[in-house]
């Protein structure tokens, strides 16, 4: 079977993180968050996948290459303008010709697809669309279906006394190549507003396959790091790293350190937390729950709680970043400073102290 990924898409609402990466090449556990979804999709053998891009689409070809280091085939498609999550799939219509599978690339799920593949064989819907159970559906598109899971509704961002499921779709499709005849042609056309509502409104079957899996979308900073806490306290295979950590330095719970990081004298470090290769972080600093990308240097003393901080970031001794804060790429924080909880500090900026 194919699958396609949609990463095509700004991550807007993920900056400062998204300001130089592409959300797609994003580390999550010091690896591209598409190695992951490329390695969930080939763990069901589906080893044929296209990717459909538009912004910043190098640094995705450059590091996945043709796919073969990964066990997989890559065909890239790359949009001059955003299409639209159905246009961009309409684009790749010429490597379609059977049911296949569509990803957003923001998603991180252990959802079965053999078991949503055995769902469509018994429906034979035109599309089927993976559902997931949320707390607050009130910010979501719901997706209310019959007992058998035929799709009667979809009802954008419902308000409470409106609420008749908790189900939102969860960016994973398997569709019919035939439906691609409704998308118009080098058009921005979204499927969630677009054309499922038009599929459904003609009397096509649409289907939704709910389950309980764990499910994800690293949209925002907050769950981006929610997804590492939750993979960090999953993690139990033996990690790769090679670094130099001193006797004295303290890790509590888990705890994923790159290659070549150095930590100081009487450093404490409490999990989960992923340190990206590179990062030096100096005697007696205090992290916990935090998520550095590569050559982070965090100085003498300096308190990370609870954040994120982009490639090359220089944190001053002293300094105390907060719950939520996130720093873009090459921010220099000067010492002694306190950042206000859920800061976001745009690339390359210096806060100096105040
Ligand atoms: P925000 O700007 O924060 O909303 O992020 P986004 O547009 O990247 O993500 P959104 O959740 O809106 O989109 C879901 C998925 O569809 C993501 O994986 C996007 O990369 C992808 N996507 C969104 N728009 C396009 C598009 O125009 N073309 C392609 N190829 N992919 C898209």
């Amino acid at each position: 079977m194919k699958a396609v990924i949609l990463v095509g898409g700004e991550g807007t609402r993920l900056r400062p993180l998204t300001c130089n990466t592409v959300k797609a090449m994003v580390p999550v556990l010091n690896r591209p968050f598409l190695e992951h979804m490329i390695c969930y999709l080939r763990s069901y053998e589906i080893r044929d996948i296209i990717l459909t891009l538009c912004h910043l689409p190098d640094s995705i070809r450059s590091y996945f290459g043709d796919g073969s280091k990964f066990g997989v085939k890559l065909t890239y498609i790359v949009e001059e303008s955003p299409l639209g999550t159905a246009g961009a799939v309409k684009n790749a219509q010429r490597y379609l010709d059977e049911p296949f599978f569509i990803l957003n690339g923001d998603i991180f799920t252990d959802l079965d697809l053999g078991a949503m593949l055995a769902f469509y064989k018994q429906t034979r819907a035109k599309v089927s669309i993976a559902l997931t159970p949320v707390e607050n559906p009130t910010i979501y598109g719901v997706v209310e279906t019959d007992a058998q899971g035929r799709v009667r509704h979809f009802i954008e961002k419902p308000a409470w006394g409106e609420v008749t499921t908790n189900l939102i779709n969860a960016g994973i499709y398997l569709l019919n190549p035939e439906v691609l005849s409704g998308v118009p042609q080098d058009t921005h056309f979204m499927f969630e507003h677009h054309l499922f509502p038009q599929l459904l409104d003609k009397g096509e079957s649409i289907y939704g396959y709910s389950s309980e899996a764990y499910w994800i979308d690293i949209g925002t900073p907050e769950k981006y790091l929610k997804l590492h806490h939750d993979l960090l306290k999953r993690y139990d295979e033996g990690l790769t790293i090679q670094y130099t950590i001193h006797p004295s330095a303290q890790t509590e719970g888990k705890v994923l350190i790159g290659s070549e990081c150095h930590i100081g004298p009487r450093v404490r470090i409490e999990g989960p937390a992923t340190l990206g290769p590179g990062s030096r972080i100096k005697e007696g600093a205090q992290i916990s729950g935090t998520v550095l990308w590569r050559n982070v240097r965090v100085g003498r003393q300096a308190i990370l709680e609870n954040c994120i901080a982009g490639d090359n970031c220089f944190i001053g001794s002293g300094s105390f970043i907060p719950q939520g804060s996130v720093l873009g790429d090459n921010v220099v924080i000067e010492s002694k400073s306190n950042l206000p909880p859920s800061s976001r500090i745009w690339p390359g900026t210096k806060v100096v102290k105040h």
